[in-house]
């Protein structure tokens, strides 16, 4: 459930038509509802009331520090996968100890900055980037908490792109392999291990995968506590995915339910890394009709968002609903919803009926908060578009739209072009 809704044939977002806030915001702008960030949050720690956990937010699905901060209030921590994620999230005012630091390329200099805080836990993901945290550890007198990641094989029947458990991976160390990565962790002298990690994939719909992944890991975990390795954390990752069309994910109360019975008899923590499943439906992008063109073979309504404003139906070709900000009696017209780039690749939906649009109309492109904005960019020197928060009757702009100014911002004419 979310809180976008018509009220007669107005969408509103909580108790806001969206319509208003367009106007004045200007389009295309990301708008988020405070109450379902809250709901979805909350459902997922309620799911996991009966086991020891922590849940940190993936960075990665929407790293708006306001977005951040309404979870970090409610006691959430973080999953970060880079300098300026962390940088962000102590922005946001995270607790360096709910914060834990995955990814596959990890630079020295990141390294130090989460030693500096110090973090939770460092999710290693080969053995050379576990040697070289024990030596910059070493460097910097003290022990770094890390997990390795392991890699369990296990098939999360995704998207290819946004699979990450499977050998041909480019994610974690394998399972079988991580052994003996542990067992030389357990012999230097500057890390500390406390966990085992893994991420099998995002936007899944069914549980298998999860407890397949969680079993061996379980093996794993008992293995090394037999080894004299005191493994507290279990970090699952995220993954669960959402309703973008006509997918039935579970609910994370079964998610969670399945998981649980995994450890039973396993004493420890479980941190969890949902992105999308807490952020996805609670945003959508507002975009603006800017016109219409009828085609031999296609019909095209061309608005004024685009994919570097939001890239996933370009990029994974993925369905995002799209629905009318104001619905009226016209008729069906079945159209691609193109944005202004120049590439062909450019659209938000393909061959989507919808009632016809005109130009000016609004159109709410829904399912958008996670991967959203966070993968926008300024193709085409499009200035990235604003985002609004909306809590009950009022809204607040969380992040301006960008001007031409912030687009050459940084760059530099050396003098001997200036002639
Ligand atoms: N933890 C790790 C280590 C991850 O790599 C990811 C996502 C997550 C947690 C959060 O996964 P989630 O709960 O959001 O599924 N851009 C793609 C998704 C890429 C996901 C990458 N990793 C998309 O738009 O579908």
């Amino acid at each position: 459930m979310h809180d976008f809704q018509y009220r007669g044939n107005e969408l509103f977002c909580e108790e806001v038509p969206v319509r208003g806030i367009a106007e004045i915001v200007g389009t295309p702008l990301y708008l988020y509802s405070l109450n379902t960030l809250e709901n979805h949050f909350r459902a997922f720690q309620n799911a996991f009331s009966g086991i020891d956990h922590l849940i940190c937010f993936s960075v990665k699905a929407n790293s708006n520090i306001s977005i951040l901060r309404i979870f970090i209030r409610m006691e959430g921590g973080v999953d970060v996968v880079s300098g300026g994620e962390l940088f962000r999230s102590m922005k946001a005012g995270a607790s360096p100890n709910k914060i834990v630091y995955s990814g596959v390329g990890k630079r020295e200099d990141e390294i130090e900055y989460a030693l500096e805080l110090p973090i939770l836990m460092f999710n290693i993901e080969s053995t050379q980037e576990l040697v070289l945290i024990d030596r910059i550890a070493g460097r910097m007198k003290t022990k770094a908490p890390i997990a390795l990641r392991v890699n369990p094989d296990v098939d999360p029947k995704t998207h290819p792109y946004i699979s990450t458990g499977l050998k041909k991976n480019k994610f974690g160390i394998n399972i079988q392999k991580s052994l003996d990565d542990y067992r030389l962790a357990h012999t230097l002298p500057n890390v500390k291990v406390i966990g085992v990690s893994c991420h099998i994939g995002s936007q899944l719909t069914e549980v298998g995968p999860f407890v397949e992944a969680m079993q061996r890991i379980r093996e794993l975990v008992l293995g090394l506590r037999a080894e004299g390795m005191p493994v507290q954390y279990i970090d699952i990752g995220g993954g669960l995915g959402i309703t973008y069309h006509q997918e039935e994910p579970p609910h994370p109360r079964d998610y969670a339910r399945a998981l649980m019975e995994e450890l039973k008899e396993i004493d420890c923590t479980l941190i969890l890394e949902p992105g999308r499943v807490i952020v996805g439906n609670a945003g959508i992008l507002v975009t603006r009709v800017l016109y219409t063109k009828e085609g031999e073979e296609k019909n095209f309504i061309v608005v004024d968002g685009a994919m570097n404003d939001l890239i996933r139906p370009s990029l994974y070709g993925s369905y995002q609903r799209i629905q009318p900000v104001r619905r009226s009696d016209r008729p069906e017209w079945t159209a691609d919803v193109v944005g202004p780039i120049c590439e062909s690749s450019d659209f938000l939906a393909r061959d989507r009926k919808l009632s016809k649009a005109e130009q000016g109309d609004l159109l709410a492109v829904m399912s958008a908060g996670a991967y959203g904005f966070s993968m926008s960019s300024n193709y085409n020197s499009r200035p990235r578009v604003a985002e609004v928060l909306v809590a009950k009757d009022k809204f607040f702009v969380i992040r301006q739209r960008e001007d031409y100014d912030d687009l050459i911002r940084g760059e530099v004419i050396p003098d001997f072009l200036k002639e």
